[in-house]
């Protein structure tokens, strides 16, 4: 049985990108495909190595019945292998990607969370909430369901249309 590899990223690994593999982990297991997915999350930078998420992030999930135990890890050099997909929270994140990518058939693989997002107007950004107020890990929750949600579906057509052998094109 074929499996996709997907690699959150976003700045710190605290707030952003553990939320959207908390979600994307919660809709494919609420989905009964959790098995066909490796996922995981970490950060351009290891600001926050070893840390548990941002205590204003988990409570956020709590209240929407989410939770995990994620510690903040950097990407690795050994992640482009690993990964089918490394997915960026904002166009920051995107460009760190592409620009520490050790080949092209990486860099294929850098795509930008929110291209799944149907609703989203103007930037593509999910905004990092770090010093804000509460309302932006709210907003992170939300937009990370939506797009999630998509990249999901997206991700289960691919595997339809790819019943046998490991991995699938980016896109
Ligand atoms: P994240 O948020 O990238 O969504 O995890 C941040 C966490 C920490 C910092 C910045 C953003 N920081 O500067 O320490």
């Amino acid at each position: 049985m074929s499996t996709i590899s997907v690699l959150f990223v976003c700045l710190g690994n605290i707030c952003r990108s553990p939320t959207a593999e908390g979600i994307f982990r919660h809709l494919a297991t609420a989905r009964g495909v959790h098995d066909r997915f490796v996922i995981d999350s970490a950060g351009t930078s290891g600001f926050h190595a070893g840390d548990a998420s941002d205590p204003r992030t988990l409570a956020a999930a709590a209240r929407r019945g989410l939770s995990w135990t994620h510690r903040s890890r950097q990407v690795h050099a050994t992640d482009w292998q690993r990964f089918d997909l490394l997915v960026a929270m904002d166009r920051k994140n995107h460009r760190d990607l592409l620009a520490a990518a050790p080949s092209e058939a990486a860099r294929a693989k850098v795509v930008l969370l929110r291209s799944w997002d149907g609703a989203a107007a103007g930037d593509l950004d999910v905004p990092d909430p770090y010093y804000g107020g509460d309302r932006g890990f709210e907003d992170v929750l939300d937009l990370c369901e939506r797009s999630c949600g998509a990249l999901l579906d997206h991700l289960l057509d691919r595997l339809a249309a790819q019943p046998t052998g490991k991995g699938v094109a980016p896109r």
